[in-house]
């Protein structure tokens, strides 16, 4: 596409009017993003009801601060997951917000999560070895898929044997909700069942410290969580942490695989790979975007958005700001400053973010220390997003080299 032109040679009323952040939306997306930041930075798409965007970083970040105008009840996923009552903290405004999220703070602190960082790299090596002399290996379903799992798995206290039942809900969750609603409502019931009966049987158990142990000795308000709060922040957690992941260890591959040149920067300089990670949470991130719902009416870049209105802060479109980020479409893997959204910038800051960093960090360099000279299989044409196959040739790097 030419970059003066809207996507697909629509009208840009028509482009808003059709915008969305999933399954095709995402083919064009960076496109998208680029005609809506210049033309129509915030506009209404009638998908899902009909919704507002906003694709500006400083618009997106000024409605992040104020979190008493933008509500994340009922929910802050459009469409949503699926879960019959409120995620916690996600779905929560304050007072209780804060409650819930001083909960699990301290299990995401840095020195905490650098503590799980031998056991990171531990599963990551052992999927690595798992490769054995392969030559073309689909990474994602080997590597990217199930590493945030067995970590999550290892803190929350969760049987690793029940891993591809988790990663089936989760499926259903996050990529059947836009075209079978229904599914998705089947697959969030049944993983709260599982959360529920895990609770119980821990009830029955001594107290282990990982991360729903927390959960289970936690109070607020004076008294213990309710079996449907434990449920409903089980739930989140366990939701919010592992395709997110997935997805950014996958995309930074499947860049790495079609770009020689910084692939071997980072073999060779393993200590960029922390600027490389926050590029690629940058410009191919898995959540591109999160809605409100406005509370009072608020006037922005001259659209009036009454109380009651849904509107989605697309962090993707944000992020590649060139009014925030120079050349912001180019991935620049030592770009420095690089203050992206990727995580969120407000109260609802992603709580996992130094546990997705360590992984990231951890999965890339484990990657890289094996495999340089890695590219996309021949005839492979896989999308940039997602949690799909990314089948990739893999010659072993040269011993000594
Ligand atoms: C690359 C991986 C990840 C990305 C890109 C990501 C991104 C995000 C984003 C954008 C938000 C919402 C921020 C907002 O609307 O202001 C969020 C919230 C959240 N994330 Fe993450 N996340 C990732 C990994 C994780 C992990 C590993 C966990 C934990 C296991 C986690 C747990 C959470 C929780 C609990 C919230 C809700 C926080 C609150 O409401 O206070 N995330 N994440």
């Amino acid at each position: 596409m030419n970059a003066q032109e809207d996507p697909g040679g629509r009208a840009i009323e028509e482009v808003a009017r059709d915008f969305h952040h999933h399954d095709d939306g995402l083919d064009v997306a960076f496109d998208v993003y680029k005609a809506l930041r210049e033309r129509c930075p915030v506009g209404r798409s009638e998908r899902y009801g009909g919704f507002w965007f906003l694709t500006r970083f400083r618009d997106i970040h000024d409605a992040e601060q104020d979190w008493e105008t933008f509500s994340v009840a009922p929910g802050m996923l459009l469409p949503p997951m699926g879960h019959s009552r409120p995620g916690i903290p996600i779905d929560i405004d304050p007072p209780m917000h804060t409650k819930y999220r001083r909960i699990m703070l301290p299990a995401f602190t840095t020195q905490h999560v650098e503590a799980a960082g031998a056991m990171v790299r531990r599963h990551a090596n052992d999927l690595l070895d798992g490769f054995g002399d392969d030559e073309q290996v689909d990474v994602a379903e080997r590597y990217a898929v199930p590493l945030p799992m067995r970590v999550f798995c290892e803190l929350a206290g969760l049987p690793i044997a029940d891993a591809a039942r988790l990663e089936d809900w989760i499926d259903r969750i996050f990529y059947v909700r836009t075209h079978d609603y229904a599914d998705t409502e089947r697959a969030a019931a049944e993983c709260c069942a599982y959360l529920s009966d895990h609770f119980d049987a821990r009830r029955k158990a001594p107290l282990r410290p990982d991360l729903f142990g927390r959960l289970l000795e936690a109070e607020v308000d004076g008294r213990p969580l309710s079996d449907e709060e434990l449920v409903d922040y089980g739930f989140v957690l366990l939701t919010a942490g592992l395709d997110t992941t997935s997805w950014v260890i996958r995309s930074s591959l499947w860049f790495l695989a079609q770009h020689g040149e910084d692939r071997e920067r980072l073999a060779s300089s393993p200590e960029l790979v922390p600027a490389a990670v926050e590029e690629f949470l940058r410009c191919l991130s898995s959540v591109q975007a999160m809605a409100r719902t406005v509370t009072r009416e608020v006037e922005i870049d001259g659209h009036r958005l009454a109380e009651g209105d849904r509107v989605l802060l697309v962090f993707g479109a944000g992020n590649r700001d060139e009014a925030e980020f120079p050349q912001g479409d180019r991935i620049v893997i030592d770009r420095e400053p690089n203050a992206h959204m990727a995580f969120g910038v407000g109260i609802h800051r992603c709580l996992g973010s130094n546990l997705a960093r360590r992984e990231l960090r951890v999965g890339l360099t484990e990657f890289l220390a094996r495999y340089t000279d890695f590219s996309l299989a021949p005839g492979s044409d896989p999308p940039w997003y997602g949690i799909g196959p990314l089948p990739l040739m893999l010659p072993r790097r040269e011993a000594g080299a």
